[in-house]
Parts: structure tokens; C-alpha cells; sequence
């Protein structure tokens, strides 16, 4: 099952919201506008790509072992508010250049495995294929960080082939388990609620990693159970970057 956290582009609406922002020399003209839709749409083709390959290897394994690794699968691709606040933050130009040559989570897929086994099988088996590049790999299961998330972060590079021919195009892909997802939406819940005071902040930060700790124990002990009954492929490493 894939959630789209958002619809489809919708290019009239995306002009018009390009149109209406102010940049300190004025709008944006509109050769440039047409530059940042056509760069969202390889964007939007290069999220698509990833998830098909993530989709047909989850019914390999269904077909091959009887068991489903991916539980369901998140995509979004940034907002330009987002993408334009991300820039200001990091002092970088507000072009499309400057998206391609330093954004590389403008597309964003997360995959919610069933166990942590299933995150390296489905990360390993993803990576290994030819036609994609590992441009990055951050593994938070193995060292997770010290608020307690875990997750394990790959950027690919996939080719979204147009009529000019290849464009490499990166997609961020969080690969995570139930119970990882489950702790990082309260964790990320607890971090936007700017109204509570510092003391309850750090008493439930202190509680929320006493929980990572709990979850992923419980995830151990189910992951053997698991193994034992279904004798799913076993964990490997973590795939490394090309
Ligand atoms: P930015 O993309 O600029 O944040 O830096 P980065 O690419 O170095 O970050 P990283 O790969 O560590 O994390 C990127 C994404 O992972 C974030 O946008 C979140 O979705 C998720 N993430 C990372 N750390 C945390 C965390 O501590 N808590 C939660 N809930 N999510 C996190
Ligand atoms: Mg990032």
C-alpha cells in the first residue's frame, strides 16, 4: 500500500503559487518558473521509478518466501516552501541549480518494513540494482541517534529518462520498521509542540528514549520468533554507497 502525502503536481496550481512569491529583486521571471515545474516533474518521475522497484521486489518476496516485507509505503515530494525555506536556512541561491546541486530530499519515500531483517533485505536488494546509484547511506539502526530515532536513510540517484535523455535524479528513502515509525511520529509530534514548558519537554525526551530502547528490544524478540517460523532471509549490512 502506498500513502501519497500529497496529490499529483498540479502545474497551474504551482505556477501560481511561483507567481505570487516575492524575492527581494522582485517575482521570479517566468523562463524560470517553467525551469522549477519541469525539474518538480523529474522529480515527481524519479519518486515514481524508486517506488515501482520497491513495489514489485515486496511481491517477489510475497510470491518467493510467502511473506510481504514492506507493511505500506509514504511518498511526498517537497513543497516549495519547504524547499525555499530549506535554501534561506543553508544561505545557498534560490534557484533551480542550486535545488539540483544541494537538495537531495526534494523526492521522499518511506518504506515501513515489517522487521529490521526486511529493512536490510529490501535496502540491499534495491541497491544492488544496476540501473540506480547509492549516493548516500545513513544507518541509524545501527547507530541510532542520541534522542533515540532509528531509521536507515539511503539517498539513490535513479535515471528519469526525457526526450533529452537521461537526467540522474536523487530520492531520499527512509527505511524503517512499525515500531521505528511509531516512536519517530510522537518524537517528531513532540518536537513542533513549541508551547510546553522546558521541564515537561525533557522529562518526556527522556521518557521517549527510555522507549526506544523498550521497542527495540520487543523488536528483537519478535524478529526470532519470526525467523524461527518463517525462516525469512537474514539481516545483512547496510548497503554502502557506489
Ligand atoms: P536535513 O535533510 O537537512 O534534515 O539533513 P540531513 O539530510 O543530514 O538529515 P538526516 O538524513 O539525518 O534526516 C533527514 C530526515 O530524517 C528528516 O527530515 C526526518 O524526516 C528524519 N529524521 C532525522 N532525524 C530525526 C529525528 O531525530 N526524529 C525524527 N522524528 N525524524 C528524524
Ligand atoms: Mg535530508
Amino acid at each position: 500500500m502506498i500513502l501519497d502525502r500529497q496529490s499529483r503536481i498540479n502545474t497551474s496550481e504551482l505556477q501560481a503559487r511561483l507567481k505570487s512569491i516575492n524575492f527581494d529583486d522582485g517575482s521570479l521571471p517566468s523562463n524560470q518558473i517553467t525551469e522549477f515545474i519541469d525539474q518538480m516533474q523529474v522529480y515527481e518521475g524519479a519518486m515514481y521509478e524508486i517506488s515501482t522497484k520497491l513495489e514489485i521486489l515486496d511481491s517477489e518476496f510475497q510470491v518467493r518466501f510467502s511473506h510481504n516485507p514492506i507493511h505500506h509505503m509514504e511518498r511526498r515530494l517537497k513543497s516549495i516552501n519547504s524547499i525555499l525555506g530549506k535554501l534561506e536556512r543553508k544561505e545557498l541561491p534560490l534557484t533551480v541549480e542550486s535545488i539540483k546541486d544541494n537538495l537531495f530530499d526534494v523526492a521522499g519515500i518511506r518504506v515501513i518494513c515489517n522487521y529490521r531483517d526486511d529493512v536490510y533485505s529490501v535496502s540491499n536488494y534495491l541497491s544492488a540494482q544496476n540501473d540506480i546509484q547509492v549516493l548516500r547511506v545513513k544507518d541509524y539502526i545501527k547507530n541510532p541517534k542520541q534522542n533515540g530515532y532509528r531509521s536507515l536513510h539511503v539517498i539513490y540517484a535513479v535515471p528519469v529518462f526525457l526526450s533529452s535523455g537521461p537526467h540522474y535524479t536523487p530520492v531520499e528513502v527512509q527505511f524503517r520498521t512499525i515500531a521505528m515509525d511509531y516512536w519517530a511520529s510522537l518524537e517528531h509530534a513532540l518536537r513542533y509542540k513549541t508551547d510546553l514548558p522546558d521541564t515537561k519537554l525533557s522529562e518526556h525526551s527522556q521518557t521517549l528514549l527510555d522507549c526506544a530502547r523498550s521497542l527495540q528490544n520487543i523488536e528483537t524478540q519478535m524478529q526470532n520468533i519470526h525467523r524461527d517460523i518463517n525462516g525469512a532471509p537474514q539481516a545483512g549490512e547496510a548497503p554502502k554507497a557506489d
